[in-house]
């Protein structure tokens, strides 16, 4: 992958395939997804297609596949496909191409692919493929190829709606037909019953001048329809195919459960009124989109001595931005977006504590709507509680649609186990409230997910009469190589603040908001559980460091076999330490996937002091595989925290290439969403250092040696706050300025007024 190629506007901004990968196109497919959290379609080649990985996945749209299966995303129809022939002979890619390049333009997210290709009989070709998914019109796909020979050749194409897809066993076919030139076909996904309409309407140009002509359509039975056509062109001439294509279901938040002749009139209503478009007009539109709705106010500019900083910065917002269903409060991300099969569509802890930071500090609304798919999933939740005879809202470990409750396939032990989920979605709307200040919010939802997720924490503790504290056991923490363990640190701490955050709120109220507290009182008996809540809530049983200043991430970890070696980390040794711990079994060593107790430390800072916290960052970072792409960023905004800035910005750089980076098959299922949110969270939380700490702002910068600069844009309090760092200034200037912000930095709080430039080294001291 090449990541300088850009120069001018586009400096920063390409991503670059200069090679066909033919025995991994799939991680282009994936890296290079284009989509509007409406949709999701993968960037496989038009003419190339590698079975598995045509996608085009609608957000929300689940579907159960049978006995013993759980609901997941199905893969639409795909309306990406092109074949071309050369006096006959089809053109692939596989066989011989020059000069390929394929690029994403994150800025505005265009697809654009080129190569050459020569025939048989000596004929040079060369094709450049553009692609959008409209961020502006969230029913649009748009694609224009264009096709240029040096000799005089017949060009052929076949182009059209293919249901030949993976996965395609999750609809029925409800019609299929060409009227007018557009293509169509319906489908209903054969559990949840929702109807998907798909077409596609094809002009032809030649050098640019409309071609007045009417393709073949030819249907291959209910699965797929095509145009077929071609063309005599002369040497030199460029022939243009623009394809545009809608996509509409009956689960859109407009047509909810509408029925498939509504959804069909909708469509062609739609494709009536954008059939005729030119491509270039529909890419400027959706670009112009890019720019007011992401990039004006979520840029984050690094001026680094690697480009491939910036780049990821980029990378990550474009993802977030691609994958996030934030315009339907019944949808929430998935952990790999909607850009792959890889965990059916499910939304985890991922969002909560990964993702959502970056919602909350650039955009109220989209936090808001994330936050309120958990409240609208909260009856099932309390299902969840009731069926696992506890009380309250015990949330999801797998989430999909908001009345599906837990949807981990069954037999895999996080569904049951991993219950920190329930804490995560509650410390998340505090976070929420405290840089949003959004009461309505609140009111609306954000109380009773506290309350009742604490009541589930409540009922959940275990009494040791022996020790006189409560504690948890039987869970699996965020490390999951370490199954059914007792009192893992991160669930006790996250459950215990659940709880307090649960009194704090219950006072608050009562004393405030009273008619509040009455209303949340009728429905959740508050009264009831208090005492309680505060009779429990102290004798958690919190670890703390033991006397080698070690945190045990739970009972046992620290007795288990250690298999690190002196010179290295378990992440260095890999494989070997796969096989040790096979050998030893998973449950036996001193191994870890992924941040845990070190997750713990940096979301709750003041826990442990920064001596016990270096000790055990050191500890644990030698003992963590970072097998999880949410590992990485959490160690390396832990060490910027720390001060260990060479170690926080090696750790930040392989995070970065998680997705972006060389390895031909960590993508193949689609990109990694935490890991995207967790880029952002290492750029403007770790290296810029801001951070809600308490219910204030804190700026306290740490940046990376390679780093000049670094300026991002965030919201606090309503209020666009642009704030720039360099090795010794840090400048924060007031964009909304409508109220006076403070913030902390050294320990001082800071009025910002306007704009204010700190010294904040000095202002540490
Ligand atoms: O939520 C994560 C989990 O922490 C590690 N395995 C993958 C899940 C989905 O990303």
């Amino acid at each position: 992958m090449i990541y300088n190629k850009g120069t001018g506007e586009n400096e920063g901004w390409l991503l670059t395939e200069e090679v066909f990968p033919v025995e991994h196109p799939e991680k282009t497919e994936s890296s290079m997804c284009l989509g509007n959290g409406y949709m999701g379609v993968r960037a496989t080649n038009e003419e190339y297609v590698h079975l598995r990985s045509r996608c085009n996945f609608v957000a929300g749209t689940f579907d159960l596949l049978g006995e013993g299966a759980v609901t997941e995303l199905p893969n639409n129809v795909d309306v990406t496909n092109m074949t071309f022939t050369v006096d006959g002979e089809v053109v692939d890619p596989v066989k011989n191409n020059e000069g390929w390049e394929k690029v994403l333009n994150i800025r505005t997210g265009l697809l654009r692919r080129t190569f050459s290709w020569v025939s048989e009989s000596g004929k040079k070709v060369t094709f450049e493929f553009l692609r959008v998914v409209s961020l502006k019109d969230l029913h649009l796909i748009a694609a224009k190829v264009n096709v240029t020979a040096d000799a005089d050749c017949e060009i052929g194409v076949v182009s059209g709606i293919e249901g030949d897809v993976v996965g395609k066993e999750h609809f029925e076919p409800i019609g299929i037909n060409a009227v007018d030139g557009v293509l169509n076909i319906t489908t209903k996904t054969r559990q949840s019953g929702i109807y998907f309409s798909t077409m596609t309407s094809h002009s032809f140009e030649l050098n640019g001048v409309k071609l007045d002509v009417e393709p073949e359509y030819v249907s291959e039975g209910m699965t797929a329809i095509k145009a077929e056509i071609s063309f005599d062109v002369k040497a030199g001439m460029t022939l243009s195919v623009n394809k545009i294509s809608n996509v509409f279901t009956s689960r859109d938040k407009e047509r909810n459960d509408c029925s498939a002749s509504q959804l069909v009139s909708d469509a062609r209503e739609h494709m009536a009124s954008v059939k005729n478009r030119k491509f270039e007009d529909i890419a400027k539109e959706s670009a112009d989109e890019w720019e007011s709705k992401v990039w004006s106010y979520r840029d984050v500019v690094i001026d680094s001595k690697r480009c491939e900083d910036q780049l990821a910065i980029r990378f990550a917002i474009y993802h977030l931005t691609v994958m996030s269903p934030v315009h339907d409060n019944r949808m929430n991300i998935g952990a790999k977006g909607l850009s792959g099969f890889g965990y059916k569509g499910h939304t985890f802890w991922d969002t909560e504590i990964f993702m959502l930071p970056y919602f909350i500090f650039t955009n109220t609304e989209e936090a808001r709507s994330l936050l309120e798919y958990r409240y609208n999933c909260i009856e099932a939740s309390r299902e969840i509680a009731r069926s696992r005879g506890y009380k309250g809202a015990m949330y999801p470990w797998e989430a999909a649609w908001i009345t599906d409750g837990e949807v981990t396939p069954h037999g895999v032990k996080t569904g049951l186990y991993e219950q920190h989920i329930t804490a995560d979605v509650a410390a998340s709307v505090y976070y929420y409230y405290v840089v949003t200040g959004d009461e309505d919010f609140m009111e609306k939802g954000g109380y009773e997910i506290i309350l009742d997720t604490a009541k589930f924490w409540s009922s959940r503790l275990e009494y040791n009469a022996e020790l006189d504290r409560y504690e948890i056991n039987m869970v699996i923490g965020p490390d999951e190589y370490k199954e059914d363990v007792n009192n893992n640190a991160y669930t006790n701490y996250l459950a215990q603040y659940n709880i307090q955050l649960a009194i704090d709120y219950s006072d608050k109220l009562k004393a405030n908001k009273p008619e509040t507290y009455a209303r949340l009182n009728k429905i959740l008996d508050i009264d009831s559980v208090y005492v309680e809540w505060c009779d429990r809530v102290n004798k958690i049983y919190l670890p703390r460091e033991n006397e080698d200043g070690l945190v045990p991430q739970d009972d046992t970890y620290l007795t288990l076999i250690d298999i690190t070696r002196e010179d290295c980390t378990l992440s260095e040794m890999s494989k070997e330490a796969h096989e040790l711990s096979a050998k030893y079994g998973y449950q036996n060593t001193q191994m870890s996937k992924q941040a845990d107790t070190m997750l713990l430390m940096y979301l709750f800072e003041d826990l442990f002091t920064p001596e016990v916290k270096k000790k055990n960052f050191y500890f644990y970072e030698k003992r963590c595989l970072h097998d999880s792409s949410l590992s990485l960023s959490t160690y390396s905004a832990l060490a910027a925290d720390l001060g260990e800035k060479e170690t926080a910005y090696r750790l930040y750089q392989r995070a970065s290439m998680i997705d972006m980076g060389e390895c031909m098959w960590s993508s193949h299922e689609g990109i990694h969403s935490a890991s995207l949110g967790g880029i952002w969270q290492c750029t403007v939380l770790g290296f810029m250092g801001v951070r809600r700490y308490g219910e204030n702002l804190r700026i306290q910068p740490n940046l990376p040696d390679n780093w000049t600069s670094a300026t991002a844009k965030i919201l606090w309090q309503g209020q666009r706050l642009k704030i720039t760092v360099t090795h010794d200034t840090l400048t924060v200037e007031n964009l909304t300025a409508t109220k006076d912000i403070s913030f902390l930095c050294g320990g001082t709080l800071h009025a910002i007024g306007d704009k204010i430039t700190l010294k904040y080294k000095e202002a540490a001291k």
